[in-house]
C-alpha cells in the first residue's frame, strides 16, 4: 500500500499581493494517495481547498511544486481526470444520454453512435437514472442532476474523480441517497477519488484518509487521519462504531482550533485521540495507522 498513484509534492499557490508582494495562499502541501482511495478534504473557507483541486484537474498550476498521478506529471486538463462541481454543469440543450455520451464520444473519438450509447447507458444505470434517458437538465431535480455529474465523470473511466463540495446545494435527504450511491459505486469500481466537502460526517462516511488544511493564507496540510471505521459502514448507523465518536471529535477540535493555532502547536500524543502525525517541513507526509479508541458509554446510549 506503499505506492503513490497520486503524489502531490511540496506544492504551493501564491498571487500578487497589494503593494507588489505576494499573498500565498497555501505552501509546502504533500499528500498522496493509492490506487482506489477516497481521499478527503476538510478547511475552512478560503484555505485554498478548490485551488488544490484544480491543480489536480489540470485546470490551475502551483506556484511551486509538482503533482504526478499514476507516474506522470500534470500539464493541462485530461480526460484522465473527471471533475464534479457543486453546481451540475450539464449542456442544458442536450438528454441525460445526450450528456453522458459527449463525453465518451470525446474520450473515445473513433466510437460508432451505437456504442457511444450503449457505454453511457451502462453508467446511466449505475446512477440509478434508467428511464430519464431522454430528460433534459430542466427536467431533472437536483440530485438527478448531480447524478448525470456522476454518470458523466465516471463514464471517460478517469484516473481520479474529483469532487468539489458536490452535495452541498442538495436537501438533507437527498444528499445522504447520493453519498450511499456514491460510496457503493466508488467501492464497486475501485475509483480513485479526490473531494472537497465541510460536512464531518459525509468525510467519515465516505473517506479512507481525511486531509485537514490549516486556515489560509500560508495554509498547509496539517493532519492526514486514516478512517479507522470498517470498509462496511453504513451511513445511518456509522455513529454507533466505537471509533466514530472519538475520529469525529478529533476533526472537529481541529476546525474550531486547531486549524488556526497549529504553526505554534506542539503535537502531544492524546491516547483519547485518533493519533495523526504531523508532517515535517519539506517532508511528505506520515499517515498514521488506525488505533483502537475507547468507546464512549455515554454517547452510545445516548443514541
Ligand atoms: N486570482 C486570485 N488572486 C488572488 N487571490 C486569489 C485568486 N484566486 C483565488 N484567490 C484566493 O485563494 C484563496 C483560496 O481560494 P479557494 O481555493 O477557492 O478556497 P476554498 O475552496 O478552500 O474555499 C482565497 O482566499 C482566494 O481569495
Ligand atoms: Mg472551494
Amino acid at each position: 500500500m506503499t505506492d503513490k498513484f497520486i503524489s502531490i509534492e511540496g506544492i504551493a499557490r501564491r498571487y500578487p499581493g497589494a503593494g507588489g508582494g505576494t499573498t500565498t495562499v497555501f505552501e509546502d502541501f504533500w499528500l498522496s494517495m493509492t490506487r482506489g482511495e477516497f481521499g478527503c478534504v476538510i478547511g475552512h473557507s478560503g484555505c485554498g481547498k478548490t485551488t488544490v483541486l484544480n491543480i489536480l484537474a489540470g485546470l490551475d498550476e502551483p506556484s511551486e511544486g509538482t503533482v504526478i498521478v499514476d507516474g506522470q506529471g500534470i500539464e493541462g486538463t485530461s480526460l484522465d481526470r473527471a471533475v464534479i462541481f457543486q453546481s451540475h454543469a450539464l449542456l442544458p440543450w442536450r438528454t441525460v444520454l445526450g450528456n453522458v455520451g459527449y463525453a465518451v464520444s470525446s474520450k473515445w473519438r473513433k466510437w460508432d453512435r451505437a456504442r457511444v450509447r450503449a457505454h453511457a447507458q451502462k453508467f446511466i444505470d449505475l446512477v440509478g437514472l434508467t428511464g430519464s434517458e431522454h430528460k433534459h437538465p430542466s427536467e431533472l431535480s437536483g440530485g438527478m442532476k448531480q447524478r448525470v455529474g456522476i454518470a458523466r465523470a465516471l463514464s471517460i473511466t478517469p484516473k481520479i474523480m474529483l469532487m468539489d463540495e458536490p452535495f452541498s446545494a442538495l436537501d438533507a435527504l437527498t444528499r445522504g441517497t447520493l453519498q450511499d450511491e456514491v460510496r457503493r459505486i466508488c467501492l464497486e469500481t475501485g475509483q480513485t477519488t479526490f473531494m472537497i466537502t465541510h460536512d464531518v460526517d459525509e468525510a467519515i462516511f465516505l473517506a479512507d484518509k481525511i486531509f485537514l488544511m490549516t486556515n489560509g493564507p500560508g495554509a498547509v496540510l496539517a493532519e492526514i487521519v486514516e478512517n479507522p471505521l470498517p470498509k462496511e459502514r453504513g451511513r445511518i448507523d456509522l455513529h454507533r462504531h466505537p471509533y466514530y465518536y472519538a475520529l469525529r471529535n478529533h476533526i472537529v477540535d481541529f476546525l474550531v482550533s486547531r486549524s488556526k493555532s497549529f504553526a505554534a502547536e506542539v503535537t502531544e500524543h492524546d491516547p483519547r485521540h485518533v493519533p495523526t502525525v504531523r508532517p515535517g517541513v519539506g517532508e511528505p507526509v506520515i499517515v498514521s495507522p488506525p488505533r483502537v479508541v475507547e468507546p464512549n458509554p455515554a454517547q452510545s446510549v445516548a443514541r
